[in-house]
């Protein structure tokens, strides 16, 4: 439904921004199961690009969830307006220029492609691993918990994961090191979000 609200113009355009950044903003969505790695490497690779000259930004399921989320469950309801809330703040901290990686499960394909449609220059990123290996893993202890019947629609246990059909990268945590796997994310936005010569706006 179109808004009723007309738009307000923004006075600061893309290429601005670019040119004193060194380079365009973008979304980097990094989707799997929990335990997956999304998280840890997200911010591994938040330090890495920040070390080198990018403005980054993580935004993380875990953290949203404790504030702008705070208000959604894991029904599939809830978790659609999980994404749909985080796939606006991701495309507002692409237009301010950043390089934004979100790491959310969204298992569901629509409510990946709905993020894609409404941020520029999208990447969705597979960390893919094993439901075997991730509840091998489980870090906080929420398969073993999910298995007891303590949390209901728990992801690849009791609700269903979508894989991506098409994503721009599949990074496999199971066969990749941290190393190897941050590696392959750095070359992916080398590649994609060349990092150009910085121009103040004094220039
Ligand atoms: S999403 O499905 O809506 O995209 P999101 O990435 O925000 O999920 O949050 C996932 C995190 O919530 C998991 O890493 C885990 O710590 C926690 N969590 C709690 N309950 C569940 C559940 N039922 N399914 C999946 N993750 C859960």
């Amino acid at each position: 439904m179109p808004s009723p609200i007309p738009a307000q113009t923004l006075r600061i355009e893309a290429a601005r921004r670019e040119s004193r950044n060194g380079h365009t903003g973008g979304v980097l969505w990094l989707t799997g199961l929990s335990g997956a790695g999304k998280s840890t490497l997200a911010f591994a690779l938040e330090e890495h690009l920040f070390s080198s000259g990018y403005q980054v930004y993580v935004l993380d399921g875990d953290n949203l969830r404790r504030g702008l989320n705070a208000d959604l469950g894991f029904t599939h309801e809830d978790r659609t307006e999980n994404i749909r809330r985080a796939g606006q703040v991701a495309a507002l901290f692409a237009d301010a220029g950043l390089i934004c990686i979100a790491a959310f499960i969204s298992p569901y394909r629509s409510d990946r492609a709905t993020a894609a449609t409404n941020a520029k220059r999208f990447h969705e990123i597979y960390i893919r691993a094993d439901l075997k290996t991730c509840e091998r893993r489980d870090p906080k202890g929420l398969y073993k918990r999910a298995r007891e019947g303590k949390i209901e629609n728990f992801t690849a246990i009791d609700d269903v994961y979508e894989e991506p059909q098409h994503p721009a990268l599949t990074v496999d945590t199971v066969a990749l090191t941290i190393h190897e796997s941050l590696g392959s994310l750095s070359d992916f936005v080398t590649k994609h979000f060349p990092l150009g010569r910085f121009v103040s706006s004094q220039e």
